[in-house]
């Protein structure tokens, strides 16, 4: 029998999928969770309290997709499973929004990408960020072509809780689970954000990638740890329109939380993204490029030259009686998945293999210590 909803599962159930998916789904329209799972029961118990709608769980990754007659499944593991969990529902049809980034290496990657291709599965990566007001007019802009040939792209994901080196050590500090630390969990948003401001793709990397605090006490356990990934990095970047990049993802700046920042300055202007202003850019433009955008604050002298102008309502994705809530990636992925239209989404996981590409030449970057050309 045809089922008119779509039957969605989801495969770990720790914090992005019970704080960022579950509310995703329950605010799309046409989506039931129906199953869940996770090697965890504490966890599977947490996300299944969230919705009355899920009959099934399970720990077993494959049973759910073999059994729960799912037509897309979230992966929101930590990250050495999203190759395994991706391929099974590759293999059983299933279709997929996996969690960032989205393998642990390029290999890994180029094959999910190639099986997604091949079954014809309907895929997205949560490079979730890019729903930012401020960085969809970002995109607006830079798409307009207002700023003239880029010359300079630098971006900060300046990520830090406070007493840092005190805090317990996770699957995050263990380069086979998480692949990368600071530079690639939190640096993978930044550079997916500026290959999607700027439409191009990445020439060569340098980088320098450094963990501060070598070793923790286990979370859970108090057991002592050696920490295996990075807890920040920073990266030069040749961008292949020509632009010169500055990528830096760390977890070390104290007490900033989550914070994004990005500059990107060109032959005829430049734009100042803040993450912790969603609502607002600062941006240097010909008079007549600022002309379709509400004015905040004029620019224009020596230590204020930036003009600051509002997003307009038309991207700031505010959800229609929930005003300080937003739309996210992957309410518009699952939108575009039930229109009946063909399917091209982005970010899917081409998206997300370029992205691990750069990555993957970062760390050979910064294990040879010289520049390192990309295609790999
Ligand atoms: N897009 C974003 O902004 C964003 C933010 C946070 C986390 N993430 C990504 O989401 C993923 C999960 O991160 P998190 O913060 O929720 O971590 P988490 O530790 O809270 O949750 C991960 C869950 O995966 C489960 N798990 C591990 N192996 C499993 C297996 N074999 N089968 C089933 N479940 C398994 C764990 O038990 C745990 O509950 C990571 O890939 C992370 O990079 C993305």
């Amino acid at each position: 029998m045809p089922q008119d909803k779509l039957r969605v599962g989801i495969i770990g159930c720790g914090g992005i999928a019970q704080h960022h998916h579950v509310p995703s789904y329950l605010r799309s329209p046409g989506v039931e969770i129906v199953a869940a799972c996770d090697v965890s029961a504490e966890a599977v118990a947490a996300l299944a309290a969230l919705t009355d709608t899920i009959a099934y769980t399970t720990d077993d990754y494959a049973a759910l997709l073999r059994e729960a007659q799912v037509d897309l499944v979230s992966v929101c593991t930590t990250n050495d499973m999203h190759y395994p969990v991706v391929m099974e529902a590759i293999a059983q049809g299933v279709d997929v929004f996996c969690e960032k980034p989205l393998a642990l290496t390029h290999a890994q990657a180029q094959e999910m990408y190639a099986a997604a291709q091949e079954r014809r599965i309907k895929t997205g990566v949560n490079f979730a960020h890019r729903r930012t007001p401020a960085a969809q007019l970002a995109r607006e802009i830079l798409a307009s072509g207002a700023l003239g040939q880029i010359y300079h792209v630098s971006a900060i994901y300046a990520a830090g809780a406070p007493h840092y080196a005190q805090r317990p050590g996770t699957w995050r500090n263990q380069r086979e689970k998480a692949g990368f630390g600071g530079l690639g969990d939190m640096g993978s948003h930044m550079l997916d954000m500026v290959l999607w401001w700027l439409d191009t793709g990445v020439d060569a990397v340098a980088a320098n990638l450094r963990t501060v605090v070598p070793e923790r006490l286990q979370a859970g356990t108090g057991a002592p740890m050696r920490v295996t990934t990075e807890d920040e990095g920073m990266v030069l970047l040749n961008y292949a329109n020509g632009a010169l990049g500055y990528l830096c993802g760390s977890y070390t700046f104290t007490g900033r939380g989550y914070d994004q920042r990005a500059e990107v300055y060109g032959s005829e202007g430049g734009l100042m993204y803040d993450q912790q202003h969603p609502y607002q850019l600062q941006v240097w433009l010909p008079e007549e490029a600022l002309e379709p955008y509400t004015i905040l604050e004029r620019g224009g002298s020596l230590d204020r030259p930036y003009t600051t102008i509002l997003v307009p309502e038309r991207l700031q994705g505010r959800l229609p009686g929930e005003p300080q809530r937003r739309r996210t990636v992957l309410m518009d992925f699952v939108e575009a998945y039930q229109r009946d239209e063909p399917f091209v989404f982005a970010p899917g996981f081409c998206e997300g293999l370029r992205v691990q590409e750069v990555l993957e030449g970062i760390a050979r970057a910064d294990a040879a210590r010289c520049w390192i050309s990309l295609p790999l």
